[in-house]
């Protein structure tokens, strides 16, 4: 057995990946998260609910921030690998919050990296976004493309979560794998992201703000897909550091957006129009043929099937 440590296993995408190392019987897991309340930790410990029976799990409910608690841990495991998905997201609340954004994705970032030098942990995974491309013009997105033009908080910090990972590795041989999701969704999707904010608002016959015209384009990409790319992570060995994308590499606009969650939902939505909010990237679009030629990553789910999913999961809670 592996003792693996998941930071930010009890949100959206790392207790989808606790679901897979679990059904996998090879791990020890341990999470830890603070449970805090950035959206209902009620949904938190629902998303948890079914880990906690299992004898190969373990949660910890502790703050990256707090490095004398994670000093504890460590001294107490010895982890093999470690997936750090504990982050504050979001990118708007970052433009009120930035310093609990930097002492939590940068910061929280730093301390987990100290421990893993200290006790020689050789494979470190960080979830990174796609908002580190920024403003940047030439698409699709390819990771050697310079990140210099974030334009929130958050995205300033993934981008220097990447690059203190980078001189983690060159100066203490951890092997750092950065993923750069591109917008999530699916089963579990944090309730302030677009699709799920959507789906809930039209539900109850209420108006939903859309920002600027509706042409920002997103590629939206299916949880599963992601958690084929984060899992194929933890077993890369080729390189010292590597940055990935993880995205569908297909992009829908806002407009389209809406009518494909219309018609899974059989409802129409009212549009409240909105000016462009600041910090708001125009497009996201991935290239992916790096992370299918190094990690094997195949993803699968097209907007069109993947939206019916959401739904039928998102009914399936709101009955
Ligand atoms: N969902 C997306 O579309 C998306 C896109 C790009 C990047 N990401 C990144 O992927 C990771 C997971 O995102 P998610 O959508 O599952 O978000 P999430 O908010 O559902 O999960 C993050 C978890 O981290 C925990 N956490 C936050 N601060 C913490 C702290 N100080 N100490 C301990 N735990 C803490 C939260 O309680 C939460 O359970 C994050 O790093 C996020 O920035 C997500």
């Amino acid at each position: 057995m592996r003792n693996i440590l998941v930071t930010g296993g009890a949100g959206f995408i790392g207790s989808h990946l606790v679901d897979k190392l679990l059904s996998e019987g090879v791990w020890n897991i341990t999470v830890i998260d603070d449970l805090n309340d950035f959206y209902s930790p009620e949904i938190k410990r629902s998303n948890i609910a079914g880990h906690l029976t299992q004898p190969n799990y373990r949660f910890i409910e502790a703050d990256i921030r707090d490095d004398a608690k994670l000093a504890e841990i460590f001294a107490e495991t010895k982890f093999d690998d470690i997936v750090h998905l504990a982050a504050r997201a979001g990118v708007r609340p970052s433009l009120s919050e930035p310093k609990l954004y930097a002492e939590t994705n940068i910061n929280g970032t730093v301390n987990l990296l100290e421990l893993a030098r200290e006790y020689g942990i050789k494979q470190f995974v960080f979830g990174s976004s796609s908002s580190v491309y920024g403003i940047n013009e030439k698409v699709p997105f390819a990771e050697d493309d310079p990140i210099f033009q974030p334009i929130s908080p958050y995205a300033a910090t993934k981008a220097a979560g990447e690059l203190i990972c980078h001189t983690y590795s060159h100066l203490y041989d951890i092997r750092t794998v950065c993923l750069r999701f591109f917008t999530v969704y699916g089963a579990r999707q944090r309730p302030d992201l677009a699709i799920h904010k959507f789906s809930k608002l039209i539900t109850e016959g209420k108006p939903i703000q859309v920002f600027g015209d509706g042409s920002s384009r997103r590629d939206y990409t299916y949880v599963d897909d992601i958690i084929q790319g984060v899992r194929a992570a933890i077993d890369y060995d080729r390189s010292i550091h590597e940055v990935f994308n993880l995205g569908e590499s297909q992009t829908v606009t806002l407009s389209e957006l809406i009518e494909l969650i219309e018609n899974a939902l059989g409802q129409k939505a009212v549009i409240d129009r909105q000016p462009w909010q600041p910090g708001d990237v125009p497009a996201t679009y991935a290239d992916i043929s790096k992370s299918q030629r190094l990690l094997d990553y195949d993803p699968k789910t097209k907007i069109q099937e993947g939206i019916p999913k959401f739904v039928e999961w998102f009914r399936s809670q709101n009955r």
